[in-house]
């Protein structure tokens, strides 16, 4: 595996980083663009169908040039190689993490463990036509024969949050027919209000699962077996309206679903980027193979970019160097995404969980401390709404918060002059982030508001805007399937990218098992267990007994 320098903070490039950032300081980007006409050209580049302006950034030539260099030194390039030709880059699972194969057109082989993974992937994709053809055509139909009106796809996390983003970024393409419905989480509301509006049957469940061994969705896909049966009492039509997609065939096997309804996931894709494999059945069912397919094309599109742009014209690596900038840097302790778009609403929690669970680890590769931040908070949610929400604390709060603003240069609903509108409203945050508004000019806006002497002095202070604060624009011609596949995987290959410089394994998520083990304790003593189990904490203690005398045992 390709080294990493053992201490990054001591290389000559962080060093020189350091040092540029202390020269930055008091450096305002607004004088840097009255300085350089060409600022906006300069910063600006694009790739498989986005388009990336850069220079609303705290940036020189001399800054992105040693970003660029740290890079190298991090030996990005060979990392990158590693990726793509399915070497074991998850080194504590001893795994590649070959998502790109997923949506690899097919002419190059890639051998794990002496398969052909994109042979494999190729016959998956046939089959998710083959079904999604059958179901959306009605030639395949429920136990009394009637067409599906309805996909119930249960799953949490990676098995949940891409294909419920891409569903809803593509309704424009939906097909007719089908409604995909979501259920998570284990609040047994979101199944039950999913069951009160679905019929036995015409409904097809999809168990999307990995492990098949996530509680949530298990004890989901218990209770909507049970409606089911509640309905149809012949067990076999379980076969008609259950299937699955995980890597766990035999645990699909003993919850009554059949292996040829059972679609295929490899331990060689993480959860959180498996939506362009089965676990995007919920996608398909909703858009149809066609557009299911320019998505991955599009995908393949920003894989591609990835692998063979200069790093300088690198969607992913710019931004994700200019992530490390500002985590690392500049502090920055979060970064914002703000879609201005309605199909892109789900945007955020979907890079949130694909960022945080990659990135957020305290331990190099080898298992030592870092010394440097690693992945921050991402957070965000879609514009102009959030203008009236939570800009106020990027604007004046004393925190400095990056941000990329999202909108395509077309809408699919011309309507009035609202493209222009949420156009004018994104560009206006950018830009005020960047300008903000100096004392002097508060208190001539104030003056000439005709304000007395004493109202200016107390109000201006409270009007300053800082500036100054950072932002990339993504856009792109329309959000269409190829768009939104490109988007996504964007943001993947940043993530990977920042993994790199901050050398920790981002394809595991230790972090959620303790959780899941302690759960496993707690659960039977909040269902009525007396038993001597070793005692928790006393707050612990004390609201398990909470739960417990209030009827619940
Ligand atoms: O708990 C986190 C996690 O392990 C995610 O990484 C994963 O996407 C999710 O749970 C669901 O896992 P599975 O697909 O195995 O049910």
């Amino acid at each position: 595996m390709p080294a990493h320098p053992a201490v990054l903070t001591s290389t000559p490039e962080w060093q020189r980083l350091k040092e540029h950032r202390k020269r930055l300081d008091g450096v305002l980007m607004k004088d840097l663009f009255s300085e350089d006409p060409e600022r906006a050209k300069r910063y600006f580049t694009e790739g498989a169908g986005l388009f990336l302006d850069y220079s609303k950034n705290r940036i020189t030539d001399e800054v992105l040039e040693t970003l660029f260099a740290l890079a190298k030194s991090c030996n990005l390039e060979a990392r990158r190689e590693a990726l793509l030709q399915g070497r074991p880059v998850n080194v504590t699972e001893n795994r590649p993490a070959l998502h790109t194969a997923l949506r690899n057109p097919g002419s190059d082989a890639i051998t794990v463990a002496g398969q052909d993974v994109v042979a494999e992937v190729q016959r998956t994709l046939k089959r998710m036509e083959t079904l999604v053809d059958d179901v959306l055509s009605q030639r395949r139909t429920g136990f009394t024969g009637k067409p599906f009106t309805d996909v119930v796809s249960i799953g949490i996390g990676g098995s949940y949050l891409g294909p419920k983003l891409v569903g809803e970024a593509l309704q424009p393409y939906a097909k007719a027919g089908i409604r995909c419905h979501y259920v998570a989480n284990i609040d047994g509301t979101e199944i039950c209000e999913t069951l009160r509006q679905t019929d036995p049957e015409t409904t097809l469940f999809l168990i999307q699962s990995k492990s098949f061994q996530t509680q949530e969705t298990l004890e989901n896909s218990k209770v909507a077996r049970q409606w089911f049966l509640k309905h149809c009492v012949d067990e076999q039509a379980v076969s008609k309206h259950f299937m699955a997609v995980t890597a766990n065939v035999p645990a699909a096997q003993d919850f009554g679903i059949s292996s040829d309804n059972v679609f295929p996931m490899w331990d060689w894709v993480g959860g959180r980027y498996s939506l362009w494999s089965a676990i995007g059945l919920p996608i398909a069912f909703t858009v149809g193979m066609a557009n299911f397919r320019a998505l991955l094309a599009g995908a393949h599109a920003m894989d591609q970019h990835f692998r063979e742009a200069p790093l300088a014209q690198n969607l992913p690596v710019i931004m994700a160097m200019l992530g490390i900038w500002y985590t690392n840097f500049w502090d920055a302790e979060t970064h914002a995404i703000l879609p201005y778009d309605h199909y892109l609403r789900s945007l955020p929690d979907h890079l949130q969980q694909l960022d945080m669970e990659s990135n957020g680890k305290s331990v190099t590769r080898d298992g030592t401390a870092l010394a440097w931040q690693s992945g921050p908070i991402i957070w965000g949610g879609v514009g102009a709404n959030g203008q009236h929400a939570y800009h106020q604390l990027i604007h004046q709060g004393t925190r400095l918060i990056p941000a990329d603003f999202i909108i395509p240069l077309k809408t699919h609903n011309p309507v009035a002059t609202h493209h222009a509108d949420l156009f004018a409203n994104c560009l206006s945050q950018s830009r005020a982030m960047m300008a903000g508004k100096s004392l002097e000019k508060a208190r001539a806006e104030l003056v000439a508001e005709g304000r007395s002497e004493a109202e200016v002095e107390q109000l201006a202070p409270h009007k300053v805007i800082p500036g100054n604060k950072p932002s990339n624009t993504l856009t792109m011609e329309k959000v269409t399937p190829e768009t939104v596949g490109a988007l996504i995987a964007l943001y993947e290959h940043r993530t990977f990218v920042q993994g790199v410089i901050w050398d920790v394994n981002s394809f595991d998520q230790w972090g959620v098992e303790l959780g899941k083990q302690l759960g496993k304790g707690i659960l039977p003593r909040l269902l009525g267990d007396n038993s001597d189990r070793p005692a928790s904490d006393s707050s612990t203690d004390h609201l398990i007994e909470l739960f417990r005398s209030n009827g619940n045992v």
